[in-house]
């Protein structure tokens, strides 16, 4: 048996003429996970789900896979997984351009001030003073992206028609993006309009942009997060805005999704989403093969095609 999560009717399709599945349906649920779990041998989480020693003692000895709906898999416990000779997989390449793209789209949105300026168009307040909303627009500016996997390299192509002057930090030493200038991370703090994080969560990126951090940057930055909403610090974050220190917040992503503090959801300079990166129908539909597809190889004793864990 294969029990789901959430998943698109794209991968549910691939599954059931093979395997007994048991699907959730809606939104995933770790409560009734646990309790339709047991016996199976594949678990399809998302990044929603802790798929952790708890679940996959639910579960029991006969689990072979966790197949995460989602490039990030911090949701998951690998060495739990390891040690009880579990495969992980996710679904990286599929999302690269809707997450990307996303990105861009706050940017411009914290940038341009869309979230309020709709907001007041729908409240009839056009004609009032504080509507002549000024923004900042993307070109000429310095953009740094924090990270330089797919992701922040998608972004780093799609800003080229932005004119803008682009820097970013990164561990490897991949070829840099055309154009762009590797920086120190305080470096790129310091020097940049907008700030855009693309870094997986692990225990080195948890809180790297805290008080200090938000500190460093220059008084209006805007921040960007694409990523897990956990990289920030929450508390540091709202301070930031409220002070007007951060300029604004394009965020898709929060520390204790899908709940967020009410002094964040009351500033005006924030745009939030609801954890949207890979929402388009074709991405989503793309995740969802892929992540099928990861559960049949393995149940079928081949190599999955994006495996975490080999
Ligand atoms: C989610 C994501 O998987 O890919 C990731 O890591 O966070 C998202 O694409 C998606 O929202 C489904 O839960």
């Amino acid at each position: 048996m294969v029990v789901l999560a959430a998943l698109p009717a794209a991968g549910i399709d691939l599954l059931r003429p093979r395997f007994v599945v048991e699907a959730r349906g809606e939104r995933a649920d770790t409560g009734w996970l646990e309790e339709h779990a047991p016996g199976s041998v594949a678990l399809v989480s998302d990044p929603s789900i802790q798929v952790g020693q708890e679940l996959m003692d639910a579960v029991g000895t006969s689990l072979k896979v966790v197949s995460n709906f989602g490039v990030g898999y911090d949701n998951i416990d690998l060495d739990a997984a390891r040690a009880r000779g579990v495969r992980a997989t996710n679904t990286p390449g599929v999302l690269t351009n809707a997450t990307a793209e996303l990105a861009v789209a706050l940017m411009l949105a914290a940038g341009r001030r869309i979230a309020e300026a709709d907001a007041m168009v729908r409240g009839c307040r056009w004609t009032e003073p504080e509507a002549d909303l000024l923004g900042r627009e993307l070109a000429g500016a310095t953009v740094g992206l924090v990270g330089l996997g797919r992701i922040a390299r998608r972004v780093a192509e799609l800003l080229r028609c932005f004119d803008v002057q682009l820097s970013f930090t990164s561990r490897s030493n991949g070829s840099p993006p055309p154009g762009a200038e590797r920086r120190e991370f305080e470096d790129l703090l310091a020097a940049s309009d907008f700030v855009s994080l693309h870094v997986p969560l692990t225990a080195q990126t948890r809180h790297m942009i805290d008080a200090r951090a938000l500190a460093t940057m220059k008084r209006g930055t805007i921040l960007v997060n694409t990523s897990r909403g956990a990289v920030v610090d929450t508390t540091a974050l709202i301070d930031a805005l409220r002070t007007r220190h951060l300029g604004a917040a394009g965020l898709d992503v929060y520390e204790d999704e899908p709940h967020l503090p009410d002094e964040l959801r009351e500033l005006p300079n924030t745009v939030l989403l609801p954890h949207l990166g890979s929402g388009t129908v074709a991405t989503r539909n793309a995740m969802a093969r892929l992540c099928a597809e990861n559960v049949i190889a393995i149940l079928e004793g081949r190599e999955p095609p994006t495996p975490v864990i080999s």
